[in-house]
């Protein structure tokens, strides 16, 4: 007996692995979709012998693809598929506006098509920086410093018309900084993936800029269970979430807590200082209250499991 079937895009990326584990674990069947074109099929090589789970490779922007994702009796879809670099997006913008935007409308479509729940994946960094100590709740200001974070708050935007428009059933989760296995290492992944690695090959930590910039770091199966919360809770729809640990942590001492012994750590000129977010820490209160939500994993656990995962990975297990 199956809990459902749920449409998960991005399937074969770093949060969505996680993600599709998740709902693995709780019965669900799950439908994948990617273009791989920054996922890969190794990430959920662990799921290929289930009969829970299939994955599909195609774009969001095709809207025949999305069609063919979603039906009738999909009870959920939970949009992961982005295009996520910032360097990339003030580069050639217009391959993050026609995944993250014109992508997410045909998503839209097929829900409304279908009349199915969707849990809309956007990012903490559509925020302004927050100056005290309290954190970035939902009400923050927004401030995209990139076409990335444009496009990303641009997709929430359209999606809030079809939650009014059509009562589209609607959740606007809003992660911080996620980490974990899975994450890429190099330019396209997280600092805190790129760090570990680079520490583990005994290569020197790069800081951008004076590594004063701040990030509320939330490890993977953390965010992966707000993601299916928050996506399957009825007193989620409508309504915007912000997950993270509540703790900021700059990224000199980030690179201090996972230097080990002899790793240099050192200060380079920032690639794009206008579209860094200088201090993001997160106020997971609502998320905490509406959803029963909070973070399980800390930092040093969480680096830790990375590091663990890394080896094997260097290793070639
Ligand atoms: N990693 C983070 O720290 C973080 C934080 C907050 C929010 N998010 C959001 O979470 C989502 C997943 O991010 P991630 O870090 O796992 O990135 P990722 O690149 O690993 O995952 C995105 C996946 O979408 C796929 N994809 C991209 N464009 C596509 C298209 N046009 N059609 C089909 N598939 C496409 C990629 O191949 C990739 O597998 C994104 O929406 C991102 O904005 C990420």
């Amino acid at each position: 007996m199956t809990r459902g079937t749920v449409a998960v895009t991005g399937a074969a990326g770093f949060i969505g692995r996680w993600v599709v584990k998740e709902l693995l674990d709780r019965g669900y069947v799950v439908h994948g979709l990617d273009n791989l074109s920054n996922g890969s099929r190794r990430n959920v090589e662990e799921f290929s012998t289930s009969d829970q789970f299939t994955l599909e490779i195609g774009d969001i922007c095709d809207e025949e693809v999305v069609d063919d994702l979603l039906h009738e009796d999909t009870d959920a879809c939970i949009h992961l598929a982005a295009e996520i670099d910032v360097q990339e997006s003030l580069d050639d913008p217009q391959s993050h506006f026609d995944a993250n935007v014109v992508g997410t409308q045909n998503i839209l479509e097929a829900c409304r098509r279908t009349d199915t729940r969707l849990g809309l994946v956007g990012t903490c960094m559509v925020y302004d920086m927050v100056d005290s100590g309290d954190g970035i709740d939902e009400s923050h200001p927004v401030k995209p410093a990139s076409p990335y974070a444009g496009s990303k708050i641009g997709a929430e935007n359209v999606a809030e018309g079809y939650y009014h428009g059509y009562d589209l059933p609607i959740t606007f989760l809003r992660p911080f900084n996620t980490y974990g296995p899975y994450q890429k290492t190099g330019m396209a992944g997280g600092v805190v993936s790129i760090f570990t690695n680079r520490d583990l090959q005994g290569e020197s930590l790069k800081i951008f800029g004076d590594g004063t910039q701040t990030r509320d770091l939330l490890y993977a199966t953390d965010c992966a269970r707000f993601i299916v919360d928050g996506t399957f809770s009825d007193d989620a729809v409508g309504e915007v979430f912000n997950a993270g640990t509540g703790t900021d942590i700059s990224i000199n001492d980030l690179a201090e807590l996972i230097a080990t012994d002899g790793t240099d750590i050192r200060h380079v000129e920032h690639h794009h200082p206008q579209s860094e977010v200088q201090k993001l820490r997160c106020d997971p209160s609502k998320a905490n209250e509406l959803l029963d939500w909070e973070p399980d994993v800390s930092l040093e656990e969480g680096v830790d499991h990375l590091r663990d995962w890394l080896r094997t990975q260097n290793r070639g297990d």
